[in-house]
């Protein structure tokens, strides 16, 4: 990154994606989004930012990104930071993609997410938990988890979190077919199946899921009905991983990735060698605690104390 005028301050951040452990769509709402009732994770897999600050009269904001991505939301994120925290000078990012794109992994959203974390600490100007949540609420629905990282419930929008308690970290595969699945069409084709009456048993039964320790076979993710109609090979490669031993195989978000969770290493070595046609990365799921250290790490030495991280009934 070039320097210009001022001390450029440079960090490079790990964003990580998630997996939805459950997923249930019940009713379209008044401002046009879905009511949901979710389990987010966050799980290894990990796109690479850099980010650089240097203080200066005028604000610019320059992104670099091998897949030029239109509209990308990390410029967007930078923007809204740069805003909130009433600082001026340039930003200079580079993004390293390694979470596939349009698959339900949340990439953008975290990429989203880093930049609001990392940010204000670079421009040294806190920026509060409350107007942190505001501004990833604003980038997108999946963008207020990536603050908490874990795992999760989310209600409303899917922005509404309560964090859930870690359990033991088991190994996963995820399997992405680089079939490019858009969210608001695939909400589009579901929405007219939600019904009253099926809303009442999602709720009762995602809510026993939640606390249940075999949650596992139960899981479900609805968007699957309508993803595997049109894409009927993501159907068979669930088969295939339930086939392989998977303990879990469900699709993620929207589509099109799916993921498998099993007992142990080697189960996974076996389900990635009876994959080999596709896709795929070995995964582990990555709790709030190591999420948050992850963190740490990363801006620890641009830390004042102050300044991150920001407080919240999120980051306890
Ligand atoms: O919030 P985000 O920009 O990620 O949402 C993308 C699209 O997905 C929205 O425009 C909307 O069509 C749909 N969506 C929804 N209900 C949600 C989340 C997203 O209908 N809870």
């Amino acid at each position: 990154m070039s320097k210009s005028a001022g001390v450029p301050r440079q960090v490079r951040v790990r964003a990580l994606a998630k997996i939805n452990l459950d997923l249930r769509v019940l009713g379209k709402r008044p401002d046009g989004y879905h009511e949901l009732r979710t389990i987010f994770q966050t799980i290894s897999l990990a796109d690479t930012l850099d980010i650089g600050f240097t203080t200066g009269r005028k604000t610019s904001i320059e992104l670099e990104d091998e897949l030029n991505i239109p509209d990308n939301l990390v410029a967007r994120a930078a923007g809204l930071a740069m805003d909130a925290i009433g600082a001026s000078g340039r930003v200079e990012m580079r993004l390293a993609k390694r979470i596939p794109m349009g698959a339900g992994l949340g990439g953008g959203s975290s990429d989203a997410a880093a930049v609001l974390l990392a940010l204000p600490v670079l421009a040294g100007r806190a920026l509060d938990a409350r107007k942190m949540r505001e501004l990833a609420e604003q980038l997108g629905s999946d963008v207020p988890f990536f603050l908490l990282g874990g795992r999760a419930v989310g209600i409303g929008r899917g922005s509404e979190l309560f964090p859930l308690p870690d359990r033991p970290a088991c190994p996963g595969v995820l399997v992405a077919p680089g079939i490019h699945v858009s969210t608001p069409q695939a909400y589009r084709r579901l929405s007219p199946r939600l019904t009253s009456e099926s809303l009442q048993n999602k709720i009762v039964s995602f809510q026993s899921h939640t606390w249940d320790p075999a949650w596992g076979e139960a899981a479900v993710n609805d968007f699957e009905a309508v993803v595997f109609e049109q894409h009927g090979d993501l159907a068979i490669l669930k088969k295939r991983l339930t086939g392989a031993g998977a303990s879990t195989a469900l699709m993620t978000g929207s589509g099109s990735a799916l993921f498998g969770l099993f007992r142990n290493r080697d189960e996974v070595t076996h389900a990635i060698a009876s994959l080999r046609d596709e896709k795929t990365f070995r995964i582990s799921l990555v709790n709030r605690a190591r999420y948050r250290a992850m963190w740490w790490r990363a801006l620890g030495q641009h830390m004042n104390g102050r300044v991150w991280p920001p407080r919240s009934r999120y980051l306890r």
